[in-house]
């Protein structure tokens, strides 16, 4: 015990009780989030825990420690001079509003839903098989609709959709659409909305996906898309669709190059597939040293992405950062996709292809 260097044993200690703390920070934010306390904060100036009691009718002694906890974790503000606690416009932006292009409160909901898995997880690390996106839950997949939602409805008609050559005019005039690994289906509804005499498949092998986007569809009242689950339908082999769409899908599902081929099955020769995916360096050195949002990304692989991609025997499992351009060319070339196209839109997460045949 000689050697050992006080101040680096002091920096991992600081530093794992850091990971602990951020433990409860989810738990305790994602019951802030849904009690609507960032809401009822991002609403008013500043509060004591007093006024917001009375404002949400909720007890003063669990606001008070919820405040002074999301005050010592940064996501509010205090002024000790007057006792009052409050949210910066910032701040709000993240936590508050879920129309923010910055709103990640879905994210607290993503990973509560993955804790009760641990034991899971455990044993799939001994037998090699992971957990499906079903295995998880409900809240699970409403967690990833919600962390999807603003780029899905506000982000794909007006921004990402017209950066494909040609494909706007043609959605216009109406075309065959499928909406692969569609989860809550937000990005189908949109789309169907903007494209009446468009026609929109939607699947999913999710149950409590399909259940989500069943519902988002009958709330928009949009009567151009039908739900599918590829595992009791397949997909078509025949070349019957203008557009394929994946939004985050394929780094999930086990068996990525049959997703890739039953892709190009089922598009036309004319057609474009739009595949969004996790932007990620080649080389996990790269990962280590240059991707901001590495530690998140490694987190929903473990828990999510990579054990998805391994829920069958035989799986893939290429994990949250395994789809990335380079690889994604590759994979598609070899799936006999002549042209791919990395899309001009800037996002800190994901990156857009419109590939071809
Ligand atoms: C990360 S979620 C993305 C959901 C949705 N596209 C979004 O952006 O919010 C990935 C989804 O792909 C689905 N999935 C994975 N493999 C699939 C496959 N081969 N066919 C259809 N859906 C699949 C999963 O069930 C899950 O709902």
């Amino acid at each position: 015990m000689s050697d050992i260097d006080r101040d680096k044993l002091n920096g991992y200690i600081r530093m794992v009780g850091g990971s602990i703390a951020q433990g409860f920070n989810c738990a305790i934010s994602a019951a802030g989030e849904h009690l609507g306390l960032y809401a009822a904060m991002a609403d008013r100036d500043s509060a004591t825990s007093e006024e917001l009691a009375e404002a949400t009718g909720l007890s003063e002694r669990w606001l008070r420690e919820w405040l002074r906890h999301q005050t010592v974790i940064g996501h509010l503000d205090f002024d000790a001079a007057n006792q009052r606690f409050s949210m910066c416009d910032e701040a709000a932006m993240v936590l508050a509003d879920p129309d923010s292009p910055a709103f990640l409160g879905g994210g607290f909901d993503a990973v509560l839903a993955a804790m009760p898995s641990v034991p899971k997880v455990e044993e799939a690390f001994r037998s090699g098989l992971g957990l499906s996106y079903d295995d998880h839950g409900e809240a699970c997949a409403h967690g990833i609709e919600r962390l999807s939602a603003y780029t899905q409805k506000y982000q794909l008609v007006p921004q990402i959709l017209p950066l494909v050559d040609g494909l706007v005019d043609r959605l216009r005039a109406g075309i065959q659409v499928a909406d692969v690994g569609c989860g809550g289906a937000l990005s189908t509804v949109t789309m169907a909305a903007a494209f009446p005499h468009s026609q929109f498949t939607a699947y999913d092998i999710s149950t409590h996906a399909l259940d989500r986007a069943a519902a988002n569809v009958a709330e928009a009242g949009v009567d151009n898309v039908r739900l599918i689950n590829p595992q009791e339908v397949p997909m078509p082999s025949d070349a019957t669709y203008d557009l394929v769409t994946t939004f985050d899908v394929v780094h999930d599902t086990p068996f990525p190059e049959q997703l890739i081929a039953d892709i190009r099955a089922a598009l036309k020769d004319d057609g474009v597939w739009l595949c969004e995916d996790i932007k990620s360096f080649p080389t996990f050195e790269q990962n280590l040293e240059e991707h901001p949002m590495a530690a998140l990304l490694y987190g929903f692989s473990v828990m999510v992405c990579m054990s998805s991609g391994l829920s069958a025997p035989g799986g893939a499992g290429l994990g949250t950062l395994g789809f990335n351009e380079e690889v994604a060319r590759r994979m598609t070339k070899e799936a006999g996709f002549e042209n791919f196209l990395r899309l001009d839109f800037d996002n800190p997460m994901n990156n857009y292809y419109a590939i071809r045949p």
